[in-house]
């Protein structure tokens, strides 16, 4: 039978390789950037950086930044974003404090999606905002003097609030703030930080809610170098494929253990998985605070189901599809609810990861703000089947993963309508699992 067997380095963070990329794009000095993701969506990033007039040494997995400063160039044509929600959110917080008008683009998917949640706090902030009719892409971004907020978002969004404390950089006279009901993802806090920003964060008392506060920075300067961890999202899949596919044993080096990202093993430790988390000790020298370490996952006792909540959602948004994978093979019914945001990533992950799990024999229910799936089922796939990852990356990986345990053939992956949208965050997905299959 196909197992799973070997060591490998996940893929390098993608929410890390663009931040380093426009943070040190914004600051004094040059930047390496090692272990840099070479994926489409950071590429697209490096691209809008490069029409922005930022002189970037493209070495491979190394960059080289020369930081522009605060004030980049007017760009010559449209910033094109491409598949990439994190370029066009982020870089709309830095465009907003440019003093010319620039315009952001993106593909047919990136077109659909909301962006009237950065429109809104920058027009407080005194940005000039033009969305689509409906709040979608193109995005004309006239920027200049800004002025601080305090803004109560009512998601809880690493995109947004990021692009409102990169806009918090260019405010004068005071700081900004962004509340969420939830903490989201932090690799943006800790990055600026490391380039000498001043940020506070903690729990409001009044309402419990998360804020996190920025004051105006005369400038941002480099600390040198920059080594993205391996990215938590990427492991998942192989996280799951070890944990679901009997026999199976793989060892993960160097992932991010970002507590705001660690709810997948948090997930799979609930289902009764044998993960261990090996952390690393951070390097005395570091300049940089992601923590990392490896972990080890293998086939062993059999999963149940586990119910996933609100307030857990930000801490595993982007694994749900896999973590669906998984709950097929888990004993009762897992619930997902509080999960509104995948109607609006890539595609619309509820509807997506319900349909395509069904084709599989999988007893999966859409709910308006997630899924339930019962299980254990033996997922089965017919080759003159054809599955539909939608052009969505992570969509495209679980059902690969939902596949190798269904088939235990890679040569499946064919029948995954567009498969090759996986190289929006992990190029080297297929490449990397065919060496870990034995039969
Ligand atoms: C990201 C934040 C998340 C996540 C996305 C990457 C980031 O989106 O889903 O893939 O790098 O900040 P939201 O902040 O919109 O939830």
């Amino acid at each position: 039978m196909t197992h799973l067997v070997g060591q490998i380095h996940p893929a390098p963070d993608k929410s890390i390789s663009h931040r380093a990329l426009m943070i040190s794009s914004i600051a004094e000095g040059k930047t390496t950037i090692k272990n840099f993701l070479r994926s489409d969506d950071c590429l697209s990033t490096l691209n809008c950086l490069k029409t922005l007039g930022v002189e970037i040494e493209d070495k491979g997995n190394t960059i080289i930044v020369n930081g522009k400063g605060k004030f980049l160039s007017p760009p010559t044509k449209p910033l094109y974003a491409g598949n990439s929600g994190t370029t066009a959110r982020l870089l709309s917080g830095i465009l907003a404090g440019q003093k010319f008008k620039s315009t952001i683009t993106g593909d047919e998917s990136l077109s659909t999606r909301p962006m009237n949640r950065i429109a809104r706090p920058l027009t407080l902030m005194g940005a000039k905002i033009k969305t689509s009719p409906d709040g979608k892409l193109p995005l004309e971004i006239s920027g200049g003097d800004l002025s601080p907020i305090d803004y109560d978002s009512p998601i809880a969004s690493a995109q947004v609030k990021s692009c409102v404390l990169l806009a918090g950089l260019y405010a004068r006279n005071g700081g900004t703030t962004f509340r969420e009901p939830y903490l989201s993802r932090d690799h943006t806090e800790r990055m600026l930080i490391n380039f000498g920003a001043k940020i506070s964060s903690g729990t409001s008392p009044t309402d419990g809610k998360f804020f996190t506060s920025i004051s105006p920075t005369e400038k941002l300067t480099t600390p040198g170098e920059i080594t993205v961890p391996g990215d938590i999202s990427s492991a998942a899949f192989f996280l799951v494929a070890g944990a679901i596919i009997p026999d199976s044993k793989l060892e993960l080096k160097n992932v991010g253990l970002n507590p705001t990202r660690v709810g997948i093993l948090n997930v799979l430790k609930r289902m009764g998985a044998n993960i261990q988390v090996l952390p690393h000790k951070p390097a005395k020298e570091s300049n940089f605070s992601e923590p990392t370490g490896d972990i080890i996952v293998s086939f062993g006792n059999s999963l149940k189901a586990v119910r996933i909540e609100k307030k857990e959602i930000p801490l595993l948004i982007d694994e749900l599809p896999i973590i669906a994978v998984a709950a097929t093979q888990a004993q009762g019914e897992t619930i997902v609810s509080g999960a509104q945001e995948l109607r609006v990533k890539e595609t619309d992950r509820i509807k997506s990861i319900v349909t395509e799990l069904s084709r599989l024999g999988a007893k999966i229910k859409e709910l308006p703000d997630g899924f339930s799936i019962t299980g254990p089922t033996k997922l089965t796939f017919n080759k003159n089947d054809n599955l539909n990852s939608y052009g969505d990356h992570r969509m495209a990986m679980s059902l690969a993963i939902a596949l190798i345990a269904a088939t235990g053939e890679p040569e499946t992956f064919s029948n995954i309508k567009n498969f090759e949208c996986a190289s929006v965050s992990y190029p080297d997905f297929y490449k990397t699992l065919k060496t870990l299959i034995k039969k």
